[in-house]
């Protein structure tokens, strides 16, 4: 049973008190492309520094007006004119760049390829006159749904070459979440893939694209790439890429496009809800991209060798699998499959071949790892690495360090990086050769962002207490709103905070005024009339030596409004684990964070139920704890893990 005595969250966000900081190592601080005087530069005058960050693109036409902001929408570098395909591609091989790699593709059977800055400039050009042929121009719709193959980046910035609105649907969906997206954009092409490999084998697309499109006539043409080999069927309105994108012409004259153009569309999946179709556009978005991405990883396009291990399929892959690293002329790995085929070694076999120096994954994943032992990695050489970043959701100090020590060798840089489908870049991180990073905090505001943590009444919170994140002023990279549904914008980010922007995530400020992010504010725990978040209660579980992944959520409780269960993964995998050290974690809890916090009842599970994207969806658990019927379970990565855990719990 949790304790009465009053307490309040502050105080309880006091217990945890991470005391670990890694400032940078000194060379890295000196070498580093950004520098503490930074902050500062940004702050004196924002537009002025996001100005100075435009002027890293190429323009056509330079701007006439930083921003227009009329609340709640922002126009950005209004007037100017430039192309986000020629900004990743073209430019750098007129630079002279042309024999650099852009990507190094790994794909899960173990072929792969090189494709440089000149080879993808031809492709790239031969999709762009392939997608006019079809009939597609500037400001139409056109659906992607692919494996991760290099075929995919080629697809979106042929359709930033020539103005059209891309939108990706991650291949891990089904033919009713493509069906819906499709509707809402009303899309006039879909390009896909026979099929792509995950697990050992050939997975198919095509199939789930013909279903999606039979019935709907707004759909002109599937552009099909073939990656397998797979026996598929085939209409009238099915076109071979290798027979047209193939034989087409490398010779492409790219028109500029207008700042405020949409360049894609990107639906975040809502567990409940309609998906939301995000609307970004071109200027602003490309510039914080790449602003971020150079800041924020360090990045020397010369030398480094960078692997974000998200899908394109996410929000993640498009910002920093494409348009932020090509946009600085980076060197990009890229992986078709999943981190445990053939052996759970894949990722680091992967940095060992390529050298690659800095890597980009979720928490999920590290936990994942932590779970399988750091063993595995120890077997690779690793000394390549010199930052490491994690995105997605808040990372649990444990978690963090042992990223940091077993995969950074205990001295690189760790930047935990916030942000959203919503902000389209980085909005809160570390910067790596400034900052002494605390493990499980995002830090701060990045220049240029102004960021707070604010309470129930929008007023900033002092240092050491909690409550939500908020945006004050407008970004470059921000959403233009909602596709097709203005009203839905307004109420979701702009009526919690009259005049500031609210992403829905509960966060604090430590003593020293550093940031940490809570999750989703849907996610805190009502107990005994305290709001706990269900990230720390987690990452005080993480801490103990014998847990590997936690979740947590507040069930429905007579005495105590919400009572706290947890569900835990053990590592070394174990299920059938004594009484006894289900009390020991739950004394762990109550010694870490306060005998209020302590769960009232753990379960060790197998797996915890995840989205796609790697995030855990705590609803599911909620309804397993508190005994009702589990609905959809569609978005989550395996439905099977649903009944497992249901089986675990004494009815
Ligand atoms: C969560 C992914 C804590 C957060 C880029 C946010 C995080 C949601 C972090 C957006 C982080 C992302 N620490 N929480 N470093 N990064 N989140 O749209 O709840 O897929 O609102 O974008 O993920 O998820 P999305």
């Amino acid at each position: 049973m949790a304790d009465s005595t009053p307490q309040s969250q502050e105080t309880l966000s006091n217990l945890l008190h991470e005391t670990r900081s890694f400032p940078p190592p000194a060379d890295f601080a000196a070498n580093a492309n950004v520098k503490a005087d930074a902050y500062e530069h940004a702050a004196a005058d924002r537009l002025a520094f996001w100005e100075e960050q435009a002027g890293r693109l190429q323009w056509e036409r330079t701007w006439d007006t930083v921003l227009d902001w009329q609340a709640p929408y922002a126009k950005w570098f209004v007037g100017g004119k430039l192309n986000a395909s020629v900004n990743c591609v073209d430019r750098h091989v007129d630079a002279g760049n042309g024999e650099r790699a852009a990507i190094q593709w790994e794909g899960e059977p173990g072929d792969s390829r090189t494709i440089t800055y000149a080879e993808l400039r031809d492709e790239v050009s031969r999709a762009a006159n392939v997608l006019t042929e079809l009939g597609v121009g500037k400001g139409d719709r056109v659906a992607i749904y692919m494996p991760m193959i290099p075929e995919t980046v080629v697809a979106m910035l042929a359709c930033a070459r020539i103005g059209a609105v891309h939108m990706v649907v991650f291949g891990g969906f089904s033919v009713d979440a493509l069906g819906q997206r499709l509707d809402d954009s009303q899309a006039k092409l879909v390009i896909t893939a026979d099929g792509g490999y995950r697990r050992g084998k050939p997975s198919s697309l095509k199939p789930a694209v013909d279903e999606a499109v039979a019935g709907r006539p707004a759909v002109e043409n599937v552009l099909v790439v073939r990656r397998t080999g797979q026996e598929v069927d085939w209409t009238e309105r099915d076109v071979w890429w290798h027979e047209t994108v193939g034989g087409a012409s490398s010779e492409h004259t790219p028109e500029a496009h207008d700042a405020e153009d949409p360049l894609f569309i990107m639906y975040t999946s809502g567990t409940t809800a309609r998906p939301k179709g995000i609307l970004h556009t071109t200027g602003g978005y490309l510039t914080q991209t790449s602003y971020t991405h150079w800041s924020v990883f360090d990045l020397k396009p010369e030398t480094d060798v960078y692997w974000c291990a998200a899908d394109i399929g996410w929000i993640t892959g498009h910002s920093y699998i494409v348009y932020g690293p090509l946009s600085n002329g980076g060197t990009v790995v890229m992986y078709e499959g999943t981190p445990d085929t053939p052996h759970k070694g894949r990722f680091w076999e992967i940095v060992q071949k390529y050298g690659v120096t800095i890597a980009y994954m979720a928490p999920t994943a590290i936990r994942t790892f932590m779970k399988w032992g750091e063993e595995i990695p120890a077997e690779y050489d690793l000394s390549s690495l010199r930052v490491l970043g994690s995105v997605g959701e808040p990372i649990n100090p444990e978690a963090y360090v042992w990223y940091r020590q077993n995969i950074g060798g205990g001295n690189v840089p760790v930047v935990d990086t916030w942000w959203q489908t919503e902000t389209g870049a980085i909005m809160v991180s570390p910067l790596p050769g400034v900052t002494s990073a605390k493990p499980g905090a995002a830090m701060g505001p990045i220049p240029g962002i102004d960021a707070d943590v604010v309470d129930d009444e929008g007023n900033p919170v002092p240092d050491g207490e909690g409550g939500f994140i908020v945006v004050r002023e407008p970004w470059p990279a921000m959403l233009r709103g909602i596709w097709g549904d203005d009203q839905r914008y307004k109420d979701t980010y702009w009526s919690r905070f009259p005049g500031l922007y609210f992403p829905g995530d509960g966060a604090k400020k430590d003593e020293d005024g550093d940031m940490w992010l809570l999750g989703r504010v849907d996610d805190v725990m009502l107990v005994s009339g305290h709001n706990l978040s269900t990230t720390e209660v987690e990452s005080a579980l993480v801490s103990h030596p014998e847990v590997a992944e936690a979740a947590v959520v507040g069930a429905a409780d007579k005495v105590t409004g919400q009572a706290i269960v947890g569900f835990v993964i053990l590592r070394g995998g174990g299920e059938s684990v004594p009484d006894e050290l289900l009390q020991e974690l739950r004394n762990h809890v109550g010694a870490s964070l306060g005998p209020i916090a302590k769960p009232a009842r753990i379960l060790a599970v197998p797996e915890l139920p995840k989205t796609r994207s790697g995030k855990i969806m705590r609803r599911l658990l909620r309804d397993i704890a508190e005994n009702r019927d589990i609905g959809d379970t569609s978005t989550l990565t395996d439905a099977s893990i649903m009944d497992v855990i249901a089986k675990q719990l004494p009815k």
